[in-house]
């Protein structure tokens, strides 16, 4: 792989131990800071960064991450490939708690947070018809697998506002739409990484079954943060085997997003 591996870490996930030559960066961006200091050293000889979604000491809510400023921070350490690990509700029988899901497709229900890059000054439309990177999801699968972890191919995220979790109502209704799991934190990341031509991948963590399941009454935190005390386990085996898989080429033209994207013209836009 040319470039650097990035990664953003949810819940659970607050530093990648054994990086060589590892120290935490400060980034500056002018999008405000991000979450966090960003790790960054190398993992099996290939260049990471690491910045967790929270912070250390989880102090971000997922309103108030600083979506823009993560990924502008990624960007300007080089990083190419990026991979988003969270946790997430199920709304599905088969996937069960403890399983991950490498995630296709998105419906984004937040309401509350800076969606974009562009607006006065330089106004762009990105697609995100097809939102993550189809080589580097399944290099995550691949590596998923090879780490020995239950991994599901594929599925709808649905990202809610939060902070609170879904009413058995909603839950239902979301189940009802076709949806797969439930998350907090992948949008407006990924649309974000879209629009800086990155390639991104997103999996799911499993912790719960939401608020739909008849045998499982309510989300209960307790329950969550005991299952990601073993998914973060997971998440890190499958960060040390995804580093020797990740994809030489892309079929997808990710790095280009933006080549049919900007209205704005050349002579009008923000410098
Ligand atoms: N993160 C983990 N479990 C979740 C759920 N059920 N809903 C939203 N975000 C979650």
């Amino acid at each position: 792989m040319q470039g650097r591996f990035g990664i953003i870490g949810g819940s659970g996930l607050y530093d990648i131990p054994g990086l060589k030559d590892a120290a935490w960066t400060q980034v500056d961006s002018p999008w405000g800071a991000p979450s966090d200091a960003v790790l960054t050293g190398t993992l099996n000889g290939v260049p990471l960064a690491f910045l967790p979604r929270h912070g250390r000491g989880h102090v971000h809510s997922p309103t108030t991450v600083p979506y823009r400023a993560n990924i502008d921070a990624m960007k300007r350490l080089g990083v190419t490939h990026l991979v988003s690990i969270s946790a997430c509700g199920s709304f599905r029988e088969d996937m069960a708690p403890g399983d991950f899901v490498v995630v296709d497709q998105f419906i984004d229900r937040t309401f509350a947070r800076e969606k974009s890059f562009f607006g006065t000054g330089c106004v762009a439309h990105v697609s995100v018809a097809h939102p993550v990177c189809p080589d580097l999801s399944a290099a995550c699968v691949s590596a998923a697998r090879a780490a020995g972890i239950r991994v599901h191919d594929g599925g709808t995220y649905l990202a809610m506002e939060g902070p609170q979790f879904s009413t058995r109502a909603e839950s239902l209704m979301y189940r009802s739409w076709g949806c797969d799991v439930i998350g907090m934190t992948n949008m407006p990341e990924a649309k974000l990484a879209r629009e800086a031509e990155l390639h991104y991948a997103s999996v799911a963590m499993i912790t719960d079954y939401d608020s739909w399941h008849p045998d499982h009454d309510a989300v209960d935190v307790a329950d969550v943060i005991r299952t990601l005390q073993g998914n973060g386990t997971k998440a890190r085996d499958m960060v040390m085997a995804l580093a020797a898989m990740l994809p030489k080429a892309c079929a997808s033209d990710c790095d280009q997003a933006l080549a049919h994207a900007i209205m704005t013209s050349p002579d009008r836009r923000d410098p």
